[in-house]
């Protein structure tokens, strides 16, 4: 893409001109956003760009490791990795009310990347802060919309003053597609670049009501079967954001011989241009069947997989 590649190479020489020989420093959530942030800011300042990846242990299935070699095997910046999961699930023991479950992993989230982060800034004098706020963020907050406070908890907003950094947005004008015609412009890998649209809490909203680690599991290896399935027939793309969610509700069903009694996943399936409002997907019935028969035969502890045939409105996207 011409004009892309022209945008990186003038967006690459704004932020050398911005930065000069200070140093700045990212915090990676293993989201797309802040993946073409760091891959711009790398081609750009190279080794003075330091990277804080906080892993609260809710992302898709081995998401963080993918994302995790995948930078390490192709940049050479400062990479810091904290894997925090143990402190989110205590964090989250006995939270059933979703709001409550958002803000508690919003501030362990903003917590344990300050913590890191503060020691980084000081042990190396930075200077700069980076963020992956994109074009629809910078609107939907204008407008007072949840925007803020959802990009609050990854793109974090509330470093103390007393560190005094400057802010740097490379992505701050462009929207999603742009976002990813960017990615791969700089050669991040096609998989990563087209991921659907995550949730800063992850999981934590996809688990209903109280998150355990149990529950996560189960949820991350059903959404799993239904990414692949999707991505095996094509349909990965053509869709806006696909996911399993996980209900703590026991049904009765049949497995080999043996009468089971375990619990429900869900299917969610959006086709959006905004995510504002949204149509359930209508993919092929055999396609649906394939993907249902395999949760509930390789996935244990599932004995019944649903479809969400509600649009948004009035229905959300997420369940929580
Ligand atoms: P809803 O469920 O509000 O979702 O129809 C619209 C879009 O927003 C995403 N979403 C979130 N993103 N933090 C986020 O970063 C959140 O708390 C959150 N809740 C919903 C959702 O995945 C969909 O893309």
């Amino acid at each position: 893409n011409w004009s892309m590649q022209y945008y990186l190479e003038e967006e690459v020489k704004v932020i050398r001109q911005c930065v000069g020989d200070q140093l700045v420093l990212l915090g990676l959530s293993g989201g797309v956003d802040s993946l073409v942030s760091a891959a711009i800011l790398h081609r750009a300042i190279g080794k003075q760009l330091y990277c804080v990846f906080v892993d609260h242990g809710l992302m898709r299935l081995h998401e963080t490791q993918q994302v995790q070699s995948y930078v390490q095997e192709h940049f050479d910046f400062n990479f810091i990795q904290v894997d925090a999961s143990q402190q989110f699930f205590s964090a989250l023991e006995g939270i059933i009310d979703p709001e409550e479950k958002r803000k508690i992993v919003g501030k362990l989230f903003i917590d344990t990347f300050l913590q890191v982060a503060t020691e980084q800034i000081h042990q190396h004098h930075v200077t700069f802060l980076a963020q992956g706020t994109i074009y629809s963020d910078v609107i939907e907050s204008a407008h007072g919309g949840k925007s803020q406070l959802i990009k609050s908890h990854h793109n974090v907003g509330g470093l103390p003053e007393e560190l005094s950094l400057q802010l740097i947005e490379p992505l701050r004008y462009l929207f999603k597609d742009e976002v990813r015609a960017l990615g791969l412009a700089l050669g991040i890998h096609r998989d990563l670049i087209m991921r659907h649209p995550f949730p800063g809490p992850g999981l934590t909203i996809r688990v209903l009501g109280e998150v355990k680690e149990s529950y996560v599991k189960i949820l991350q290896l059903a959404d799993n079967l239904l990414i692949e399935e999707l991505h095996t027939s094509g349909w990965y793309e053509k869709v806006s954001q696909a996911f399993c969610v996980f209900a703590p509700v026991k049904s009765v069903g049949v497995k080999g011989d043996n009468r089971s009694y375990e619990y429900t996943i869900v299917i969610r399936i959006i086709q959006s241009d905004d995510f504002m409002t949204g149509k359930f997907a209508k993919l092929p019935w055999d396609l649906l069947e394939k993907i249902g028969a395999r949760i509930v035969n390789e996935v244990a502890h599932v004995s019944r997989v649903v479809y969400d045939i509600t649009n948004k409105p009035p229905a959300t996207v997420e369940w929580e």
